[in-house]
């Protein structure tokens, strides 16, 4: 069987930035459901964060990296979507993109259409089909309609600005929270109809004096620990929590029987991973990605570039939310 060499990012135990080393590796033949794919950009996201650190335990040694963007080499049995010489993109499990080369499931990668770059579609993968499930699959009871308040928070960050644009064009009045008064401003530009600077602001305050005390419809909430206790409070009767993520820590274990008083809410726990779960479910979403980005109704903006051996001050530059939109690794 052929082997072909990579270069792939790996860790051996769970710790920071320093434990990502660069590695040579060597990539066979894609078995049946597979494909191999020579990338030509490669996506960083916050979860690649959580699988280093620990907060998601994972086997070691571990190759991190969720998404990426390249050109099919080769295909497994049973694989009928995509072909050699694709341009194709992906958001997907296990991890294993920061690399040049791999073998994964088929079944998450996407044929990228040809107006949109290699590094925008490492860019957007991951970042766009959660926003994608968030503003679409992941809604209050009755649904979201134009003009409904909708909080979300970190809304300068890679997910966070497509939400802005997104949302936007759904006619929804995103009230974004982020951690500076640039950053707010970022947020504004594109397309957060309202901005708080949580670091200065109290966002519960202003977020009632913005709805005029009914409060938003939903909450999509990626912070966790800093944010969760107040973000409960700004939901209108019947609004929904959805809690996708844990930027500043873990949100601590509740009782149920809180979120009666408060107005008989609802609260969810969502990750991309269970929305992409069918190759249908995958290419539905993606398609839905596609057309907005295609259409010019959200840019995806690359803010960061690092060379692949760079990745260490990547991590630390994510981690000390020094970036903002999408940052990439190139290779
Ligand atoms: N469940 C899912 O399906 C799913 C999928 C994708 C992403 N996510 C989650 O969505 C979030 C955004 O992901 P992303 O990759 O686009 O990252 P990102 O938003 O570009 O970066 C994270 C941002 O979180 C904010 N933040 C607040 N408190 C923080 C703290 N203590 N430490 C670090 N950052 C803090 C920072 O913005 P400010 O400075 O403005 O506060 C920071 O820039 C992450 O929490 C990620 O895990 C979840």
């Amino acid at each position: 069987m052929s082997s072909y060499p990579s270069r792939a990012i790996q860790i051996d135990q769970n710790g920071g930035p320093e434990q990502l080393k660069l590695v040579n590796v060597t990539v066979g033949e894609p078995g049946p459901g597979e494909i191999r794919i020579r990338h030509h950009a490669v996506g960083l996201n916050f979860i690649d964060v959580y699988q280093r650190s620990g907060l998601y335990a994972m086997p070691m040694p571990l190759r991190l990296g969720m998404e990426a963007a390249g050109v099919v080499e080769a295909v497994g049995s049973g694989v009928t979507h995509l072909k050699v010489g694709d341009r194709a993109a992906y958001a997907s499990q296990p991890p294993g993109s920061y690399c040049d080369l791999r073998v994964l499931p088929a079944k998450c990668v996407c044929k990228l259409p040809d107006a949109i770059s290699f590094e925008t579609g490492a860019a957007m993968m991951l970042k766009g089909l959660t926003a994608q499930y968030l503003l679409k699959r992941t809604q209050p009871q009755g649904g979201l309609q134009a003009g409904d308040f909708v909080l979300f928070h970190a809304a300068a960050g890679g997910v966070g600005l497509i939400a802005c644009q997104w949302a936007k064009a759904m006619g929804l009045q995103l009230i974004g929270t982020a951690g500076s008064d640039a950053k707010c401003a970022l947020a504004k530009a594109h397309g957060a109809a309202y901005v708080i600077n949580y670091a200065t602001e109290d966002f519960l305050t202003r977020v009632k004096e913005i709805t005029a005390g009914r409060g938003v419809k939903a909450v999509y909430d990626s912070v966790g620990k800093d944010t969760w206790d107040k973000s409960l409070d700004c939901l209108a009767p019947f609004g929904l929590m959805a809690s996708f993520g844990n930027a500043s820590g873990p949100v601590a274990p509740f009782s149920p029987a809180i979120l009666g008083p408060k107005g008989s809410l609802y609260v969810t726990r969502q990750t991309l991973f269970t929305h992409i779960a069918t190759r249908e479910s995958t290419q539905a979403m993606a398609d839905d990605l596609f057309a907005v980005v295609t259409s010019g109704q959200v840019r995806i903006r690359i803010d960061q570039r690092y060379r692949l051996e760079d990745v260490q001050q990547a991590h630390r530059d994510l981690e000390a939310r020094k970036t903002t939109g999408c940052t990439i690794l190139t290779l």
